[in-house]
């Protein structure tokens, strides 16, 4: 069921995510990070925060943010970091402890991440391991590091393995989704953000895929996207993930849902080398994609239901082919090859999302690797270059 009324303009809402003591707020709004002072006062032990943003993000938001910190006394410093995925490995993380060590942060204090899924994993990383943990808070400033990355506790860098191979489950103390900030983002992030949105759909809400199949190009649109939409597909999306957080921490069982479609993601991020030729929420949408089309042809899922993914998946302006992100040459046997490295990999078998229709995804480790690789060997045979570039 989609949660919260779809019609309903937002100026401001708040999701809970319950976790006993590490439980925290999502405070979703518009306007936020010009007062964010006076929503992290609460939380901090004490009024002393490092921002970790990257330089992007430092440039459109990190002078409001320190502004509104002073006005109610938080000593603050910032460490910028270069902008793109390639920040987020073992280099970076130690150039960042390196920094927030030479600025004394102490236990009680509290870092920031200020920024997208990139900044949000290595500062939450950074704070886990830091003087053996200290406090951080969130301040996503993309769709999809607002809908996704930055809830749940998920920490981690990128390895030559693969995608998110080592890092922690930490979880922060509050996190400040400012649906104005995405006014500044470029439209292809802004699109490759609503892949993560529309899983939500797919999981376990039909009603909010059919909101999202309404409204979903209002959210999308260049001049300028309906912050009230924005918001409450931010919303829907948190309440959504906050409860399977809620119900499985660290992904013991449910949570793995939330990988829908991420299993072939992360084998085509890692086909392209995390090198900006494909955006995280690009390859989801390509992974939705597969996992639908999987599940239809397994005859587990209505092929009406993944032909309807494709279709508004392609509607919205998203990839729904390998083809389509520049990954020529690629084989499905160095997809499945990439795909072994998945941490769903449990005594050697990899686990999948499959979905009976739309709104109706389940776990299965029951999945003949033939099946895999026809799916792959059909999706890839649309490549229209077989050299590899
Ligand atoms: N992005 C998937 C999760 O947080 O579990």
């Amino acid at each position: 069921m989609m949660a919260g009324s779809p019609e309903q303009a937002l100026e401001q809402t708040t999701v809970r995510v319950d976790l006993a003591e590490r439980s925290y707020d999502i405070i979703i709004g518009e306007n936020l990070l010009l007062e964010a002072g006076t929503y992290l006062a609460p939380v901090l032990a004490r009024p002393r925060v490092a921002i970790i943003t990257d330089a992007t993000v430092a440039a459109l938001h990190l002078t409001h943010l320190q502004e509104s910190l002073d006005a109610v006394g938080i000593e603050n410093d910032a460490i910028i970091i270069p902008a793109g995925e390639g920040s987020k490995n073992f280099t970076q993380l130690q150039a960042v402890l390196d920094q927030l060590l030479a600025l004394r942060i102490e236990r009680r204090d509290t870092i920031i991440a200020l920024g997208g899924g990139v900044v949000g994993d290595l500062a939450g990383f950074a704070a886990a391991i830091l003087r053996r943990g200290v406090d951080f808070i969130q301040i996503p400033t993309t769709l999809l590091s607002q809908v996704d990355s930055s809830v749940g506790g998920k920490t981690a860098v990128n390895v030559s393995q693969g995608k998110n191979l080592v890092g922690a489950f930490y979880q922060p103390r509050l996190v400040l989704a400012d649906v104005t900030a995405l006014s500044t983002l470029p439209a292809r992030e802004l699109r490759a953000g609503y892949g993560e949105v529309v899983k939500y759909g797919l999981i376990d809400d039909f009603a909010f895929f059919e909101w999202l199949e309404m409204n979903g190009a209002q959210m999308l649109a260049a001049a300028p996207a309906s912050p009230a939409v924005l918001a409450q597909a931010v919303a829907v999306s948190c309440r959504s993930k906050a409860a399977i957080v809620a119900r499985d921490e660290r992904e013991t069982g449910d949570r793995a849902l939330l990988n829908l479609g991420h299993t072939f993601a992360h084998a085509l991020e890692a086909e392209g080398g995390y090198d900006g030729r494909i955006l995280h929420g690009e390859a989801v949408s390509i992974g939705l994609n597969m996992a639908f089309t999987l599940s239809s042809q397994l005859g587990l899922c209505p092929s009406q239901d993944s032909a309807r993914v494709c279709r508004h998946l392609a509607q919205m302006g998203l990839p729904t082919d390998p083809s389509q992100v520049g990954l020529s040459g690629l084989t499905a046997d160095v997809m499945l090859e990439h795909m072994r490295q998945d941490k769903k990999v449990s005594d050697g078998q990899l686990t999948f999302i499959l979905a009976k229709g739309i709104g109706q995804s389940f776990i299965t480790r029951d999945v003949p690797e033939d099946a895999v690789k026809e799916m792959l060997d059909n999706a890839l045979s649309t490549q229209p270059n077989l050299q590899k570039s």
